[in-house]
């Protein structure tokens, strides 16, 4: 193999920048050139392709978001879109790539590879930490602590208001996000999709803080809890308890954005080296990422297919430090 490509894809998470550099400079390290590929797939498919050399990874392992741009590409999910990116790839003389993103991402280039022979190992590039295979994802750590930091502003003016706060933090399908904002800010619950609470057993335990004589209440709810959204969840316990003073934050994209974390730059430096000796090594449709401290490659299907369980000791945690 003598020439890459690297993408990042899905939603951008910090650390993806750090994780472009390592790809980059290994490659170069190796002997191999190297092309980024603008707007993930979209980019691909369109032939946004330049050539990267030391210099164009210079001074951005610590900046939010991707250089490299990203996109949710509708058309590689069909079989002509992939075709035309097939074609790019042989135009360039681009032979193996470096897909950095989540689950849509992982889930084309396996499709990709079985179709049309381009072999990918991807990085696990994604704030919501959802990805079977590795315990942590690129971005997440900076996302649970950017997360933590407006919740803990958010804490005090409900305290300053004997308020409740439902504040919805991201995390499309699972409560990765939620779990460790919640016992970081002293939530009294965390409403999260892989743990399904009734309305009843929420306005409980809400009440029972209340009874406690709790001046400010805070409810963190995982954007893809079942129940629904904060602002539904609120509107019933407020139904329910009319005297409550309740309000509705949704931290929203801001836990996207921001310089990534020293953990998470060392996170997408470890995974981008693996990424590129793992493709020189002959690996394809694999994810790079790390289980128990150690360096694993797993295949795409299994990331895609796996829900990494949620640590339900977590959850328990949450319910005895609210007493
Ligand atoms: O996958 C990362 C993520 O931030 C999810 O937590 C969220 O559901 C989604 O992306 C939002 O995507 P978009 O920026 O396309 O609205």
């Amino acid at each position: 193999m003598k020439r890459i490509g690297v993408l990042t894809s899905g939603g951008d998470a910090p650390g993806m920048n750090a994780c472009v550099r390592a790809v980059v400079r290994t490659a170069l390290y190796h002997g191999l050139e190297v092309y980024g590929i603008m707007r993930g797939y979209s980019g691909l498919i369109k032939g946004e392709i330049v050539r990267l050399d030391t210099t164009a990874v210079a001074n951005v392992v610590q900046r939010g978001g991707t250089i490299l741009k990203s996109a949710r590409s509708q058309k590689f999910m069909t079989r002509e879109g992939r075709e035309e990116a097939y074609n790019q790839l042989v135009h360039h003389g681009i032979e193996g790539l470096v897909a950095i993103g989540g689950n849509g991402t992982f889930t084309g280039a396996e499709l990709f590879e079985r179709e049309f022979g381009i072999p990918t190992v991807g990085a696990p590039g994604t704030i919501d930490n959802d990805l079977f295979g590795t315990d942590y994802t690129i971005g997440y750590d900076t996302a649970v602590n950017t997360a933590l930091e407006a919740i803990d502003k958010i804490r005090d003016t409900a305290d300053s208001h004997d308020r409740a706060f439902f504040i919805e933090v991201m995390g499309r399908d699972s409560g990765y996000i939620a779990i460790p904002c919640a016992i970081g800010s002293g939530a009294e619950i965390a409403l999260v999709p892989e743990q399904v609470q009734s309305i009843d057993s929420i306005i409980e335990t809400l009440q029972r803080a209340r009874g406690r004589q709790k001046s400010s209440l805070i409810v963190i709810v995982a954007e893809g809890e079942e129940e629904g959204n904060a602002t539904h969840i609120a509107t019933q316990v407020k139904d329910a308890i009319p005297e409550l003073d309740a309000r509705v934050t949704v931290i929203g994209h801001i836990q996207r954005g921001g310089a990534p974390s020293a953990a998470d730059r060392l996170l997408a430096s470890q995974i981008g080296i693996a990424a590129v000796e793992g493709l020189i090594n002959g690996m394809r449709s694999v994810m790079a990422g790390i289980v128990d401290r150690k360096l694993v490659y797993t295949p795409f299907h299994d990331c895609i297919t796996r829900k990494k369980p949620l640590n339900h000791s977590f959850v328990r945690m949450i319910d005895i430090l609210s007493t």
